[in-house]
């Protein structure tokens, strides 16, 4: 389905979906509200409701070289799903075929909020064998990866701009992924804001799913409270196992000073932005892994 970029929200708008009229009278009344347009979803009817997202729609422009590597490579290297009426959405029908858009069968690895693509380029360039899907709702976040892409000449990776808290439900096929990463996630530290959290009982539900008996989850944080919160979602869910269960325990641990539950750090990320400006103000960096069991 052809998109267009929407005005509003920054974000893909459907070709010919609506973007004046009862919709957006009905927007501007909730943006009014103090509800910004990213905590709102179109229904079919035009009417919006209130949503709680793990990120907020910001109109930023890509850097201009980024958006030029987009124009250029996009139809090769982006993988544009049908949507519903709103953007970021997936077809709950679409489902993906690693076959058809690599070419081959291989492991697939998708990483969920990419950022700029650095953990994905460099796994890519390190494991030609594999495939990747670089996630990421940000569009200068995305055309950078595609930048990096073809810089780098990777023809392993795919990037999606897509929720993947919405999207993992239904996008992919059972037991099809060997690997799922979440590094670094918006930490919403307020406990008002801990609804948004992308990593959620909900998300591990879709992700155990999606992975392969013995696939893998990798999780990292800079975060305290968020690593507790991430290791406590891994052992909570069905199907997935911890481990590293009871490693690397901390005085900290609300749960307990011998609870402990992660990882060695994942020797295969690089050191991206986010962990960088964790370290440089003393924070802990966590790893958590889930396997499917
Ligand atoms: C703090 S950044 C970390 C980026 C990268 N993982 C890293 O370590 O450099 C978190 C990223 O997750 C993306 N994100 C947040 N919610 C998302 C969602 N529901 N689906 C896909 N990406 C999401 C944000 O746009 C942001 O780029």
């Amino acid at each position: 389905m052809s998109t267009a970029r929407d005005a509003v929200g920054g974000g893909l708008r459907p070709e010919g979906a609506p973007r004046k009229g009862a919709a957006a009278a009905a927007g501007a009344a909730l943006e009014h509200a103090g509800v910004s347009r990213s905590d709102a979803e179109r229904l079919p009817d035009g009417r919006l409701k209130r949503v709680t997202r793990s990120y907020v729609v910001r109109g930023e422009r890509p850097d201009p070289r980024h958006a030029q590597a987009w124009e250029k490579h996009a139809d090769r290297l982006v993988v544009e799903p049908p949507r519903t009426t709103e953007p970021l959405s997936v077809d709950p029908a679409f489902r993906f075929d690693a076959e058809a858009v690599f070419g081959r069968r291989a492991p697939l690895v998708v990483e969920i909020g990419a950022g700029s693509g650095d953990a994905v380029a460099a796994h890519a360039a390190a494991h030609p064998e594999t495939d990747h899907i670089a996630i990421e709702v940000w569009h200068p976040g995305a055309a950078q990866i595609v930048s990096q892409l073809a810089h780098a000449g990777l023809e392993n990776v795919r990037v999606m701009e897509v929720d993947a808290a919405r999207a993992f439900a239904t996008m992919f096929q059972p037991g099809s992924l060997a690997e799922v990463w979440t590094f670094f996630p918006d930490p919403w530290p307020k406990a008002k804001h801990h609804k948004r959290r992308l990593v959620s009982p909900a998300l591990a539900d879709d992700v155990v799913r999606t992975l392969q008996p013995g696939g893998v989850w990798r999780l990292a944080t800079d975060w305290a409270d968020y690593a507790w919160w991430m290791r406590d979602v891994v052992e909570a869910c069905e199907g997935l196992e911890n481990p590293y269960a009871g490693e690397r325990p901390s005085p900290e641990d609300p749960a307990g000073a011998d609870r402990g539950g992660f990882a060695p750090r994942f020797d295969e990320r690089p050191l991206t932005r986010f962990e960088r400006k964790g370290l440089g103000v003393d924070r802990t960096v966590r790893d958590v892994v889930g396997r499917r069991v």
